[in-house]
């Protein structure tokens, strides 16, 4: 495989409907199996992977993911940029349900997930990966450039916190993300990017609001709301990661 460019879809992109799929790997990595089999092919003329995130079924929830064997195996497959779909819960005004953001910052609430490769096994190296920035610009930047490219509305920077999951959070945690400068939450940012960050992968995320973060905008019926702006929300998704492939 010579491909460079690898999407990871989320909830509401467990399939690229763009990638021609041309082959299914079926992987293995010494951490495990990747969430799914990495679907090699082409989106519009260009050499692409997707994984899905929560597999093929949808089924693993969020701290069930093999985070590390998903890293590692689109490192195997010679992967170098990475793009994390994700449908997050919108904290700051500015990001209501359908809205899109390229987060440039993120704040870590998880636990008890397999969050590093320098885990003190043997032949592991102790790595004190730089975070400073989390996201890569280069990433980060071609994906603005597709959303220009594309007509889309889109939040050029913006803070991810990242919570355990699978529940929704309480208002008062919510509450608190905001106060810490979280403008987004989601359940699956890490330690995909920390990880991507050890290997040295690219990585960005193009977030999809599905909701507000609770409490934030009445008692509405959440599920309905998340549903709806999937709706919406893919479309645009689909249209940057079209603008924004190098061509
Ligand atoms: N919280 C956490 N993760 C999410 C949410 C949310 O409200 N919506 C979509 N993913």
């Amino acid at each position: 495989m010579s491909t460079t460019i690898a999407v990871i879809g989320g909830t509401g992109m467990n399939q690229w409907p763009g990638l021609v799929i041309e082959k299914r790997h079926d992987v293995d990595t010494p951490y495990g199996k990747p969430s799914a089999p990495l679907l090699e092919g082409k989106v519009y003329g260009v050499r692409a992977i997707f994984l899905a995130r929560h597999g093929e079924g949808h089924k693993l929830p969020p701290h069930a993911i093999n985070y590390r064997a998903n890293a590692w195996a689109l490192r195997e497959a010679g992967v170098k940029s990475v793009v994390a779909i994700a449908a997050v819960g919108g904290i700051a005004p500015w990001f209501p349900p359908a809205g899109v953001a390229v987060p440039h910052d993120v704040i870590d609430y998880t636990y008890g997930r397999e969050f590093t490769y320098s885990d003190g096994s043997e032949g592991s190296e102790l790595k004190h990966v730089e975070m400073t920035e989390p996201y890569s610009e280069r990433v980060r930047r071609e994906l603005l450039h597709g959303a220009l490219a594309a007509g889309i509305d889109i939040a050029e920077s913006g803070v991810m916190g990242v919570t355990q999951g699978p529940r929704l959070e309480t208002t008062a945690e919510i509450q608190r993300m905001k106060r810490d400068g979280c403008d987004m939450v989601g359940m699956t940012g890490m330690p995909e990017a920390s990880l991507a960050r050890e290997l040295g992968l690219d990585y960005a995320c193009l977030a999809l609001s599905v909701n507000w973060g609770a409490g934030i905008m009445g008692n509405g019926d959440i599920h309905a709301e998340i549903h709806q702006s999937i709706e919406i929300g893919m479309g645009k998704i689909r249209a940057i990661l079209s603008r924004a492939l190098p061509a």
